[in-house]
């Protein structure tokens, strides 16, 4: 009778920390959650945290101009993820916020919250514990890589064209039943783009030993098997050769596609 080789579950070290930073609009968001999934590692959306900032700021009345309250609010909120959900829900004093965070009063303001110096302190605090708890992480933000974990195993910046990301966007937005000015959309990411990287606190820039990678002419699946081919390589680097092969990369890995947590 056949045998069934054993399925090679484990992979990579016991840390392993993959950053994607880029612009708004890139396909961080999507394209991390699927590298997590398909890599077994937890995914940190540290979006969804500066969104539910925004939404704190909104639903409690606070002045944004107001950042010393803005930030004690924030941080009596306790942002937490459920890493038990697929993606981690986004939790305010325990409550899920996804669809809060969502809405397009949190999008527009968001940007102008992200902005506060404190606030960013906060949430890198914040995001290296997440890393502490969950060391077999991809972590995904525009400073991830270059501010929060520059020790990071693996480190992306995605970029695409101001066009090809504001119809990425309206496509989204159509997707979760919104109304969208495609042409508009444009120019705001154009006017986001101009502020991020030119902003006193926290600019957007590509982090020092990170992977370029333009995603405008790719499809969704090519660039999701780029970043996974080089983390997968990079672990092969990493990794010593061991008889047990337990804790040896490889194809068999996707084994632990799902797992959510790392
Ligand atoms: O990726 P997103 O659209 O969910 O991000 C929401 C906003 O938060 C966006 O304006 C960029 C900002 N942000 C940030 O300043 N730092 C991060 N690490 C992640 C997001």
């Amino acid at each position: 009778m056949m045998v069934e080789p054993a399925v090679e579950i484990a992979m990579g070290p016991d840390r392993m920390i993959v950053t994607i930073d880029g612009p708004a609009g890139t396909g961080k968001s999507t394209v991390g959650r699927e590298l997590a999934a398909r890599l077994g590692l937890a995914l940190l959306d540290t979006g969804a945290m500066y969104r539910a900032a925004a939404a704190i700021v909104l639903d409690q009345g606070i002045d944004p101009a107001d950042e010393e309250r803005v930030v004690e609010a924030v941080a009596k909120e306790d942002l937490h993820f459920d890493f038990s959900k697929d993606p981690p829900s986004m939790l305010c004093s325990g409550t899920p916020v996804d669809d809060r965070i969502r809405e397009q009063d949190v999008t527009r303001l968001v940007s102008r919250v992200s902005a506060i110096a404190a606030l960013r302190t906060h949430m890198v605090r914040k995001q290296r514990i997440v890393a502490h708890q969950h060391p077999r992480l991809v972590a995904e933000g525009r400073d991830q890589g270059s501010v929060v974990f520059p020790d990071a195993d693996v480190k992306f910046y995605l970029e695409a064209t101001p066009g090809e990301r504001a119809r990425r966007r309206a496509e989204q937005m159509r997707c979760a039943g919104q109304d969208v000015d495609e042409r508009a959309l444009r120019v705001e990411i154009e006017q986001r783009d101009n502020y991020d990287s030119t902003r006193a606190v926290g600019p957007l820039r590509c982090p020092e030993g990170a992977t370029r990678l333009d995603t405008s002419e790719l499809s969704f699946d090519e660039v999701v098997d780029e970043l996974e081919r080089i983390v997968r390589q990079r672990i092969a680097e990493q990794t010593p050769t061991r008889g047990d092969g337990g804790s040896r990369p490889g194809r068999g890995a996707e084994g632990a596609a799902g797992a959510g947590e790392g």
